[in-house]
Formats: structure tokens, C-alpha cells, sequence
């Protein structure tokens, strides 16, 4: 396959994501500080069409106005030399030890205050450059002992603060979207709203549900063991997909943030497949952290590497669909059934009640007896994955 990424496949990446200098809990830094500004020149090279940040990425904590300022005239300069834009903005509430039980949901009001504050700041910019989806990862919402948290008044300050941040951007006019993003674990022992399943629940709760959804990131549903590809149809059905973060991730362990395609290929395949038929219009978003032995030009081959496989899969998925064994194979399974009501039009549970073919002349014994062939379907999935058909 020889096709470049171009701004059309909306491939964005965070500054987060390429800026990493690779601290983890046992060693230092392996690479130097990288600056935004290069990496928007870098990530527009590659063809990538959008940048993201958290407040602190873009401006370091506690800078002074005037260094703000800067920093923000400096990167509006870039975006505009490159015509990169800024689909997604979201804030750092995890690193400065204020935030070490949490932001908006921390047992200390003062900084559940603060913390508010830290976001419509953030948010403020946000519109400004254009983004349309504010992200709330809320990796320090939670806690490592039950004894810790009340967690019916957290989900309390949970919904008061994402409700006051979806007002703040109606009554500034932000037109910004929020999307939460799921994790089970990693940084707190255990992350309030751990799954996609837990977020949506939690969405219907809110006072402004509607303009509340979901940013699922591939590696922390598999980190709880979980199929992200039926999380993905899930949040899609509820018209909650607002935003996604790709990557990889190899089962339940720590937090990897591969690359995408670097981890479970084959559920890599069905989710591209799943987001270029399902309805998903918003950015290819990369959350993934360049491998710690990598030097400066492993980063910029990282960067390239998530985009390839996305393009990669996105032809397997294509091939996948066109192929006649395919669309027989489907048929065969019975998979376009599934579409049709089990009731049919007008009938009621009392049509249904007196319908004696739906039972007492249905022969479940031989129902049972045909198989529904997903073997061979799953195999002809494999073989269009590993390029073979
Ligand atoms: C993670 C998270 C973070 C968030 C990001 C947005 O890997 O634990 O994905 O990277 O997405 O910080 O707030
Ligand atoms: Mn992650
Ligand atoms: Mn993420």
C-alpha cells in the first residue's frame, strides 16, 4: 500500500503523545523537552491534519501572563503556517500534587474549586483555536482505599462539576462538546467512571446529558479486560462516540499506550472496520507513547507508525467488505437478520401471545440443529487482516 495519510483521513495526535520524554515510575527522562511548535510543523509533515493539548503541555503551570501569552501567540502562529487546526483540547488535572486526591472530585472544596476554574480556563482557549470536543480524563478520580471516598457523594460532585462545565460553555457560547474518557486504574489504585459502560450510565444522569459523551481510549477498556470493538457499537448506537483515542495494549497489565496496531491487531481490524462503517465522522485521534527506547527520530517513524496501520487496516477492512465470500459468508451466518424486528410491523405482545408458529408449532429441537457458521466468516476476517485474500 503506498497511500500517504492526507488531511482528509483526520489523523490528530496530542502533544502529550510525540512530547513524551519517556519518565516512568522506575527511570528518567530519555528524550529532550520537545516544543509544540515542532511538533506541529513535524506531525503537518507526516500529513496528520490536528494537534491536541492539556492546558499544562502548551503552557507551562504557573507561567506568568506574559509567558502564556506568548506561548499561545507562538503556536496560533504554527497552526497557521501548517493549517493544522485543533479538533480537541482538554486539561491537565493529574500532575501538580494538588491534584493528588482528584480535581473535581476531591474530598478538599478548595480544590474542587480550583480545579473548575483550571478547566473554563483551559476551555476559553479551546474556543478560541476552533476545538469543538473538551476531553475529561479523569485519571486522579478515585481513590486506593474504599475507606477513602464516599463514592455516592464523588458521583454527586462528579455530575455538579461536569454539569457547571457544560453550562459554562452554554453560557459562553463555546459550542464545546465534553467527552469523558473511561479508565479502570492507573495513576489512582481504582478511576471513578473505570468503563465505556460506567460513563454512559453516569452521562444519563446529567442535567446536560445531551451535550455530554464518550472520548474511549483502545488499551483502557483492554486493561479491564474488555472488547472495545462492543464498546465502540455501543457508544455509536447511543450517539455518544464524540472523540477516540487509538492505541495499543496487550490485556490486562499497565497502561501501554502503544502504537495502533501494535497491540491486538485483529480487534484493530474490526474497530476500523466498525468506525468507517458505523458512522463515525470525528478525528482519528493517536493517544500513544513513543517507546522509551526510542531517540527523537523513533518518535517522528511512532508518529508515522500509528497513521500507516490505520490506512493499512482501513484497506483490509475495505477488501474485507467487497469480497463475494464475504458477503456470502455473511449471509450464511445470518448477520443481516439480526437487522430485522422480532416483531413485525403493528404486531403487539398480545399478537405475538396468540402467534402459535412463534411457539407451540416452533420446533426448537430443530432450530438447534443448524450452526450459524461464524468459524468460517472469522477465518475469511483473518485471512483479509494478514493480507492473504
Ligand atoms: C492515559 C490517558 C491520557 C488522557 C489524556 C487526556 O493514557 O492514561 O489516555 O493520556 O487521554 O491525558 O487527558
Ligand atoms: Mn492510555
Ligand atoms: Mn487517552
Amino acid at each position: 500500500m503506498n497511500e500517504q495519510p492526507t488531511r482528509a483521513d483526520k489523523f490528530s495526535f496530542g502533544l502529550w503523545t510525540v512530547g513524551w520524554r519517556a519518565v516512568d515510575p522506575f527511570g528518567e527522562a530519555t528524550r529532550p523537552a520537545l516544543d509544540p511548535v515542532e511538533a506541529v510543523r513535524r506531525l503537518a509533515e507526516l500529513g496528520a491534519y490536528g494537534v491536541t493539548f492539556h492546558d499544562d503541555d502548551l503552557i507551562p503551570f504557573g507561567a506568568d501572563d506574559t509567558e502564556r501569552d506568548r506561548q499561545i501567540r507562538r503556536f496560533k502562529q504554527a497552526l497557521a503556517d501548517t493549517g493544522m487546526v485543533v479538533p480537541m483540547a482538554t486539561t491537565n488535572l493529574f500532575t501538580h500534587p494538588v491534584f493528588r486526591d482528584g480535581g473535581l472530585t476531591s474530598n478538599d472544596r478548595s480544590v474542587r474549586r480550583y480545579a473548575l476554574r483550571k478547566v473554563m480556563r483551559n476551555m476559553d482557549l479551546a474556543a478560541e483555536l476552533g476545538a469543538e470536543t473538551y476531553v475529561l480524563w479523569g485519571g486522579r478520580e478515585g481513590s486506593e482505599t474504599d475507606a477513602a471516598k464516599d463514592v455516592a457523594a464523588a458521583m454527586d460532585r462528579y455530575r455538579e462539576g461536569i454539569d457547571t462545565l457544560a453550562q459554562y460553555s452554554i453560557d459562553q457560547g463555546h459550542g464545546l462538546k465534553l467527552a469523558l474518557e473511561p479508565k479502570p486504574n492507573e495513576p489512582r489504585g481504582d478511576i471513578f467512571l473505570p468503563t465505556i459502560g460506567h460513563a454512559l450510565a453516569f452521562i444519563s444522569t446529567l442535567h446536560h446529558h445531551e451535550m455530554v459523551g464518550l472520548n474511549p481510549e483502545v488499551g483502557h477498556e483492554q486493561m479491564a479486560g474488555l472488547n472495545f470493538v462492543h464498546g465502540i457499537g455501543q457508544a455509536l448506537w447511543q450517539g455518544k462516540l464524540f472523540h477516540i483515542d487509538l492505541n495499543g495494549q496487550k490485556g490486562p497489565r499497565y497502561d501501554q499506550d502503544l502504537i495502533f496496531g501494535h497491540g491486538d491487531l485483529l480487534s484493530a481490524f474490526f474497530l476500523v472496520d466498525l468506525l468507517e462503517n458505523g458512522g463515525y465522522e470525528g478525528p482519528r485521534h493517536f493517544d500513544y507513547k513513543p517507546l522509551r527506547t526510542e531517540d527523537s527520530d523513533g518518535v517522528w517513524a511512532s508518529a508515522a507508525a500509528n497513521m500507516r496501520s490505520y490506512l493499512l487496516l482501513r484497506e483490509r477492512a475495505r477488501a474485507f467488505r467487497a469480497d463475494p465470500a464475504v458477503q456470502d459468508a455473511l449471509a450464511a451466518s445470518r448477520v443481516p437478520e439480526l437487522s430485522v424486528p422480532t416483531l413485525s410491523p403493528g404486531e403487539t405482545p398480545a399478537d405475538l401471545r396468540a402467534d402459535t408458529s412463534a411457539y407451540e408449532d416452533f420446533d426448537p429441537d430443530k432450530a438447534a440443529e443448524r450452526g450459524y457458521g461464524f468459524v468460517r466468516l472469522s477465518q475469511l476476517a483473518v485471512e483479509h487482516a494478514l493480507g492473504a485474500r
